[in-house]
Parts: structure tokens; sequence; C-alpha cells
């Protein structure tokens, strides 16, 4: 069936008994999981199972806007409700009425937006921008992130109440590589459908090599790496050398374990060791704070992207700082993306 999660792992049989149990429930339901692992893929999969089918699917990207933008496409706004507002225009809630309203990473909504939504969820109804009048929903709330809302809440960045509301059913799906058993079955799905959509292309490389090489690595990427992969080797016929090419080296081992000690060292200013510097016109306190700042700012900025997989639109967000800027500061402070981002 279209939209089934292929796979199986213990990990992918349970989601999909459960997608099958919920899916005509209408609870609200969070998927978590990293980065291609299939979470939109279990959204639809459960819209398609559920009595909605056939009515409105309608997904909003919670982190692809600023507040004020994804504030009106969420909750819409009245013909003048602001300058350039020249018509009525239905927001996303009211066009997923009777439907699936998809909250796409959920986890980089901002608080005050996260009251908005409450509000909406504890009601069943919302005001849009300008308008006196509420608008009733009845849309069924399906998100998705790649956070730990738990680690969000008790760092203050996601609120309490709105991931009790909206988590009646929590959905894992584990990372591609905990679960290597899935791979092959990915594998042979993948090249059939790639053979019927790019005619008269093939694998150079024996199936088996290629099952063997891609089972043993990693995935950051998930499963959406795997499907460029093998649209990579299928389209341009790679060989074997090729094939290796495409698969990023494993990451040298992980820092610091203990992530209080990695904190410490970041907010500590050891930076200012005055043995640093050879010559004493050196020590002049301007160019202490300017050098102490910039070793600072490396390391800040270095933990944030590689927390987010060189995703530099997120590490903005966390940064506080422009787009223009990060890219700047990443050239003048010499940080090196790991050999596997672009
Ligand atoms: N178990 C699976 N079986 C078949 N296809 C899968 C499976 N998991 C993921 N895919 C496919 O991999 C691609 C990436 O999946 P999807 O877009 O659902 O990931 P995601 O978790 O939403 O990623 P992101 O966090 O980057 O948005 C899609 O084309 C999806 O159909
Ligand atoms: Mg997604």
């Amino acid at each position: 069936m279209e939209n089934e999660l292929i796979g199986v792992s213990e990990n992918i049989r349970r989601i999909r008994e459960l997608i099958d149990r919920v899916a005509s429930t209408g609870l609200n339901t969070v998927v978590y999981g990293e980065t291609g692992v299939g979470k939109e893929l279990a959204v639809q999969s459960l819209y398609q199972k559920s009595d909605r089918a056939g009515k409105p699917f309608v997904k909003v990207n919670c982190a692809a806007l600023p507040d004020t933008l994804l504030e009106s496409e969420m909750f819409g706004y009245e013909q003048g409700a602001f300058t350039g507002a020249e018509r009525r225009r239905r927001g996303k809630f009211e066009q997923a009425h009777g439907g699936v309203l998809f909250l796409d990473e959920i986890g980089d909504m901002s608080l005050p937006l996260q009251s908005k939504l409450l509000h909406v969820l504890q009601g069943g109804d919302f005001t849009p921008l300008g308008s006196e009048k509420a608008v009733k929903t009845s849309a069924w709330v399906i998100a998705a992130t790649n956070h730990d809302l738990e680690k969000d809440l008790v760092a203050g960045k996601f609120r309490e109440d709105l991931y009790y509301r909206l988590s009646a059913i929590k959905i894992y799906i584990e990372p591609l590589r905990n679960r290597p058993d899935d791979i092959p079955h990915l594998i042979h799905y993948y090249i059939e459908q790639y053979k019927a959509q790019f005619a008269g292309k093939a694998l150079r490389i024996p199936l088996a090599n290629v099952i063997q090489r891609l089972c043993a690595y990693r995935w950051p990427g998930n499963v959406r790496e795997l499907q460029n992969v093998l649209k990579r080797i299928m389209i341009l016929g790679d060989g074997e050398e090729g094939l290796n090419g495409l698969l990023a080296p494993a990451p040298p081992p992980a820092a610091a374990p203990n992530p209080v000690g990695r904190e410490q060292t970041l907010v500590s200013g050891d930076a200012l060791d005055p043995h640093e510097f050879n010559d004493l016109s050196a020590l002049s306190l301007k160019k202490v704070r300017k050098r102490a700042m910039d070793k600072v700012e490396k390391e800040v900025i270095g933990y944030v992207l590689g927390k987010t997989g060189w995703n530099r639109s997120k590490a903005t967000k966390i940064l506080k700082i422009s787009y223009k800027t990060l890219l700047y500061k990443i050239k003048d402070l010499g940080i090196e993306p790991p050999p596997d981002v672009m």
C-alpha cells in the first residue's frame, strides 16, 4: 500500500501496528525522529488509514517562517488586518477543518505561538488576525519534530501543557543505523521503483555487494540519504569506487562525553589564558577581548552547527544572529564543516 512504512525491524513493525490502531481515533499524535527517518511518511500513513482520508490534508512547516508570518499562515486574517492584507485569507487551521493539520517541525515553534496553538487545541476555535469572530475547527492535529521535546520542556523551550495536549500518542522512529534489518528491504523497494522511473537504468555493482556495503553504513541522513545514494548509483551507473565516494566517512569519536562538562568549557572563557600570548604587546585588553570572543564564538557556533547537522537556518535561530552574519562568522573564524556537509 502506498504510504506504508517499509521494514521488518521491531521498531517499524510496532509503528505500523500503532498506526493501524490509532488512525481512526483522532488522538493528537507527535512523531519523533532524526531527519529523513520517515516522520512525514508516518503522518501520511495515519491520515490515509483514518476515516479522514479524502478530507483535506494540510501541512504547515513551523520552522520555515518567521513568527508573524507563521501566525497568519496558521490562523488566517481579515481584509485590512495589516498593510498588504488586500483580501481575507483562510488560515491552515480553517483549511484543515474536518481533515488533518500536520504541524511539521513543531519543536521550532516560538513560545508565544505555542500559547496560541494551545488555546486553539483547548477551545476548538481561534480568531483570525483583525477579526472579531471566532472560527471553529475540527482539524486533527498531528505534529512531527526532530527535537527531543522532553528535553525542550526542561529547558523551558516548549510548553508542558501544550506538550501533553499534542502528544496523546507518541511515535518514535529509530535512526536507520539502529535497524539495519530494514536496509535490504528498502534497497529492494527503491531499486524496483527507480528501475520503473528511470527506464533502462540498472545497477553496475552486484546487488549483493550494494546490500553488504549499505548495511554497514551509518546513514546520518537516514532513508532520504539511502534514496539519494541509490538514485545516484543507478542513474550515473557508478561502480564500487563511486559508491564509496557517496558514503560519508564516520565522524571523529565524540568529543566530551559529559555534556555538563562541555557546557562549562563553553562558558568558562578559557581563551583568557595570558600564557598563550607570546609577546606582551598582545596583552592589550582590546586584543585579548577580541581573541577571547573569537575563540568562544568559534566554539559555540561550531557546537551549534554540529548539533543541528550544519543546518544553517536552524543554527541562526538558536544563535539569534542573521543568516548573513552566520556565513561571515563561519568564514572569518575558519569553522570547518565535516566532510559530509557541502
Ligand atoms: N520505512 C520507510 N519505508 C519507505 N520509505 C521510507 C521509509 N522511511 C522513509 N521513507 C522515505 O524516505 C524519505 C524521507 O522520509 P520523510 O520525508 O518522511 O522523513 P522525515 O522524517 O519527515 O525527514 P525530515 O525530518 O528531514 O523532514 C521519503 O521519501 C519517505 O517516503
Ligand atoms: Mg519531514
